[in-house]
């Protein structure tokens, strides 16, 4: 079964998805999930699956460098197929992305490439776009920037505000994620370098998730 690595910073609830569909499907095995936060909520959930975790404070380093350095040993220890970046909220050296191009993942809360950063949903409330929502896709060293694999939307209501609208994009995340997951550890999906640009080959069963269902809040 393909194995993962999970890296978080925070509540987790990504990760909840991401335990959830592999205790369903076993179509993967999570092998540890790693924080650079010690008080990661994140963490008492894998605990509570019975997943390993380790914890890797990023306060305690004096580089960035220093610190993608240990985590790749942490990472590598656990010799997974996978690394999920799954609100990982660290930018990552070149040093660390290239050492997994080709297996690195991360969710990012809006459709990429609109609104990379911090902030999107405040972004996209500003921009005036009317659909909104997640992208799962291959970390490369420029930011928010990789192939993408899956996008999940939603529309934005004339009375969101950026609270509203990151909710009902996180339910969405929690579907997006595991599926995109599950495609790539399957073989449906796979990454190739072609002409110095990268392709995301292959579809997922249904490329698209539109949820335009939740008209309140
Ligand atoms: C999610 O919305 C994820 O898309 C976002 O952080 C949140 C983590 O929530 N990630 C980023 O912004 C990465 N740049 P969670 O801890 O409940 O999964």
């Amino acid at each position: 079964m393909p194995s993962v690595v999970i890296l978080i910073s925070g509540r987790g609830s990504n990760l909840q998805a991401l335990i959830d569909h592999a205790t369903e499907t076993s179509e993967y095995q999570i092998r540890a999930v790693i924080s650079n936060r010690p008080k990661a909520a994140g963490l008492d959930l894998a605990r509570a699956a019975g997943i390993e975790t380790a914890v890797l404070d990023h306060t305690l380093f004096d580089s960035r460098e220093a610190f993608d350095a240990e985590l790749a040993q942490l990472v590598d220890g656990f010799q997974a197929n996978w690394v999920v970046l799954a609100g990982f909220m660290r930018v990552l050296t070149a040093g660390f992305v290239n050492r997994y191009l080709g297996r690195l993942i991360n969710i990012h809360p809006s459709l990429l490439p609109a609104f990379p950063g911090l902030k999107t949903h405040q972004q996209a409330i500003e921009a005036g776009v009317r659909l909104h929502g997640a992208t799962v896709h291959f970390v490369t060293p420029e930011l928010d920037h990789g192939p993408i694999v899956d996008q999940a939307a939603v529309q934005v209501l004339p009375d969101d505000t950026a609270e509203t609208l990151a909710a009902r994009v996180l339910q969405l995340e929690h579907r997006l994620f595991p599926r995109a997951l599950a495609g790539l550890c399957a073989g449906r999906l796979n990454w190739t370098e072609a002409s110095g640009s990268l392709r995301v080959n292959g579809a997922l069963d249904a490329p698209l998730l539109i949820d335009i269902s939740n008209k309140g809040h």
